[in-house]
């Protein structure tokens, strides 16, 4: 699979582009020490600052993967990022998101975005398969994934703790093909017991 170089994608509501040294704003630091926006995810156990986005930013270059700022189309306000972490060797991807704006939560960003994305990567990228996961309790990021078609592939039970709770992790994904085909070829490796 050769990747496209990703210059930027529009969708209805959000303009996405390569987050660059710019993008780590006083706003973008205080989104990621949210308690509210990292919640859901272990981004909680760790303060963020410059330097520690500095790094993060850096960890993409060189590499196939993406991150993405989330830019609101009316106004071109930050609002989130994106993440995409590309497996060509597979064709696969595994996007994240984090709307860290939550004014604007509810609104459909994260949705466009994540649609936008996940396009993008079927049609252009040609990638055969996009995975995401989330704890059950996201019921955001839970009705976002299934809304763009994606399908609950498998859940991990009670794998993470939030707040002493053990919570599921639910892996969710989207095939380029039509799943069927991809069911029936994966079935037939093992009824000629191919592996
Ligand atoms: C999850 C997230 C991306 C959703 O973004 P958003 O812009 O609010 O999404 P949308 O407006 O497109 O709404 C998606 C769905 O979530 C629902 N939703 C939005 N905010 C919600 C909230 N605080 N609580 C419950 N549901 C919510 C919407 O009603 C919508 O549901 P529907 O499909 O049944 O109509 C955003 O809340 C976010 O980034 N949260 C913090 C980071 C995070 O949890 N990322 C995912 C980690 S795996």
């Amino acid at each position: 699979m050769i990747i496209p170089e990703f210059k930027e994608l529009r969708g209805k509501l959000v303009h996405l582009q390569a987050f660059g040294v710019s993008d780590i704003t006083p706003e973008y630091i205080s989104w990621l020490n949210d308690p509210v926006v990292t919640r859901y995810s272990n981004q909680r156990f760790v303060r963020h600052t410059a330097q520690s986005c500095l790094a993060y930013l850096e960890s993409f270059s060189g590499t196939s993967n993406l991150f993405l700022s989330v830019k609101r189309l009316d106004d071109m306000r930050a609002v989130g990022t994106m993440t995409a972490y590309v497996s060509p060797q597979h064709e696969t991807v595994d996007i994240g998101i984090m709307i860290g704006d939550r004014d604007v939560w509810g609104k459909g960003v994260g949705f466009d975005a994540w649609s936008s994305l996940v396009n993008w990567f079927h049609e252009t990228v040609r990638c055969r398969k996009i995975t995401a996961g989330t704890m059950r309790i996201n019921s955001a990021m839970m009705s976002l994934m299934d809304r763009s078609g994606m399908s609950l592939e498998c859940v991990r039970p009670r794998q993470e703790l939030l707040d002493g709770v053990p919570q599921d992790l639910c892996y969710f994904a989207k095939y380029r093909e039509n799943l069927q085909a991809d069911l029936t070829a994966y079935d037939a490796v093992y009824q000629t017991g191919v592996a």
